[in-house]
């Protein structure tokens, strides 16, 4: 099949001399496109759960770049928006989410059809995948569990991971029962999203970053584990990328993992590293400071063809080791994306 996509052939164990290429927080604001069409949605949330333009700002990237993937254009934190618990966007500080308090919380929260809530979701899913060349995958994502649970438990961005680590030791049921409805949730909502369409998905662990072993492997690899043999249960083609960002050389238990078919590298992670140890048993994913993408130029040139050289000879994608910021010049991502496909 030659209009099989690019990005979904490494998967089956294809090796390109130009890999397949997508940016994490590729639709954003450092599009001038994307801030005129925010602009008009009124909200962030607004535009999340309309999928007529959701689904043009999925797009905005592809039809700018000619990218090999497209990402659903939504927010990791509209699970908890789902579950119930108020989520706004105030410009300039981030999100900010009700408080959750008690255990009952938790239990009103399993109670909760997130396929409900979120149908303009797997909405802009079924749009944008009709819209996308043949050639074109669509990823499709949700936050990892702990990830989300952080927001959840601080409000809104965590300001002080040690008195989170240590609610974890003290109150640990709680955080365990929380974990527990997140993973249950999160299995239903990519189910329908590969349902509606989407042809891999991408499991975002931001804040996996500093935790012990045991605490690491209670609340980001056993859920990771748990979430991704449900979905390959129920779809058994369709890839699941983990991004358990900065856990080191953890990253090889998750490698381990059954349902694990390809690891997002960040780019504190030393590529040979990956390269030795992650590379040829998943597809590596990614690696490149976003922030190269703002200073541009050489270095960032030197720096692709280092992930370039490293994963030459085993499946790889090329992406940033997080996502682009507001400050990243467009015409920076148009060389890149020609650094990669091979142009001088
Ligand atoms: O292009 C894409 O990557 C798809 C859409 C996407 C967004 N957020 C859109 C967005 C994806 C995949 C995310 C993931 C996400 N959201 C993560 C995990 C990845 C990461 O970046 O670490 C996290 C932690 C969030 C939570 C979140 N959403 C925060 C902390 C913020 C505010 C900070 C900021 O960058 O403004 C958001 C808002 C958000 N999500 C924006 C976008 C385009 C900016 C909102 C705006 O337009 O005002």
């Amino acid at each position: 099949m030659a209009d099989k996509p690019k990005f979904l052939r490494v998967f089956e164990g294809e090796v390109f001399d130009a890999p397949p290429v997508w940016f994490m927080r590729q639709a954003g604001r450092y599009l001038p496109e994307y801030r005129e069409l925010r602009a008009k949605a009124g909200s962030f949330l607004d535009l999340c759960y309309d999928p007529d333009l959701a689904s043009e700002v999925t797009l905005q990237p592809i039809r700018r770049f000619d990218l090999d993937a497209a990402i659903l254009f939504a927010d990791i934190l509209l699970i908890p928006d789902a579950l119930g618990q108020k989520l706004t966007f105030v410009t300039g500080e981030g999100p900010q989410l009700a408080p959750l308090v008690s255990a009952n919380d938790i239990e009103r929260y399993r109670a909760c059809d997130v396929r409900e809530h979120l149908a303009p979701v797997f909405e802009t899913v079924a749009k944008t995948r009709a819209a996308l060349s043949a050639d074109k995958a669509l990823i499709g994502f949700a936050g990892a569990p702990w990830t989300v649970a952080t927001y959840m438990l601080a409000g809104g961005p965590v300001k002080d991971p040690a008195a989170l680590r240590l609610r974890f030791y003290e109150d640990r049921k709680f955080i365990e029962d929380l974990i527990d409805v997140l993973t249950e949730k999160t299995i239903d909502y990519l189910n329908a999203q590969i349902e509606a369409g989407a042809d891999a998905v991408q499991l975002f662990d931001t804040w996996a970053s500093g935790l012990p072993w045991p605490v690491l492997d209670a609340v980001s690899v056993r859920p990771l584990d748990k979430i991704s043999r449900a979905i390959k249960k129920a779809h058994p083609e369709t890839p699941v990328i983990f991004f358990p960002k900065g856990v080191g050389e953890k990253a090889g238990e998750y490698a381990l993992l059954q349902g694990c078919d390809g690891l997002g590298i960040d780019y504190a992670m030393d590529p040979s590293w990956a390269r030795a140890n992650l590379g040829g048993r998943v597809v590596v994913q990614g690696g490149l400071d976003p922030l190269l993408t703002v200073s541009g130029g050489d270095d960032m040139e030197r720096a692709a063809q280092t992930y370039l050289k490293l994963f030459h000879d085993v499946p790889y994608i090329f992406n940033l080791g997080h996502g682009f910021t507001p400050q990243t010049p467009p015409e920076n991502v148009a060389r890149l994306v020609e650094i990669v496909r091979g142009g001088e």
